[in-house]
């Protein structure tokens, strides 16, 4: 059903796998000493999130914060209010900060500074996607890249147009009727 919707299909299930079990090595060997507190963005980075987590074989926590950054479905202008807070207090803390795509990095941007006033010891960021063509914060620049992807909007696997398509099993491109 939603397979009709889907003009071509960027990211598989197996690329998605691979991404994360590379990742998830990555930041076991990073927070293997240090205690870290994982922040999942709501509500795109959610399905990334369980699946990272588990392939982290460190003690951590988990934590998330839902941000609405006004815009329109397409771009984010910057400016940014918190929905829910975190119930962690990060002072002295690791923070590892789990994203589903950096696109122009004004979220990204709000939340690494918020957390840095907040006086984490270390604010990290890992995202499955990214968008590097589209960057405006030239200075948010993720720890960790799961893959980069084209200028273009893109579903699934946390991914939502208009709040739907997270359930994808995979990322794709919608066909161009669907948003018009
Ligand atoms: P930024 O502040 O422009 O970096 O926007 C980041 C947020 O915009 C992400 O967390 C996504 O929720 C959303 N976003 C950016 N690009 C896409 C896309 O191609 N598909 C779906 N959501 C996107
Ligand atoms: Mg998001």
């Amino acid at each position: 059903m939603l397979e009709q919707d889907i003009k071509e299909v960027l990211v598989t299930r197996e690329e998605i796998q691979e991404a994360v079990n590379r990742l998830g090595e990555q930041l076991t060997k990073e927070y293997k000493d240090k205690e870290v507190v994982v922040v999942g963005i709501l509500r795109g980075a959610s399905i990334f999130m369980a699946d990272i987590v588990r392939a982290m074989d460190v003690y951590l926590e988990i934590d998330f914060m839902d941000v609405s950054s006004y815009g329109d479905a397409f771009e984010s202008s910057g400016e940014v209010k918190i929905i829910k807070d975190l119930d962690t207090h990060l002072e002295g803390r690791h923070v590892l900060v789990v994203e589903d795509i950096i696109d122009t990095g004004r979220t990204l941007k709000y939340l690494v500074d918020l957390f840095k006033y907040r006086k984490a010891a270390s604010v990290q960021v890992c995202t499955l996607l990214d968008k590097p063509e589209r960057r405006v914060m030239k200075d948010i620049i993720p720890d960790y890249v799961g893959l980069e992807v084209p200028d273009e909007f893109v579903v699934g696997y946390g991914l939502d147009f208009e709040q739907k398509y997270r359930n994808l099993p995979y990322i794709g491109v919608l066909k161009p009727e669907i948003y018009q």
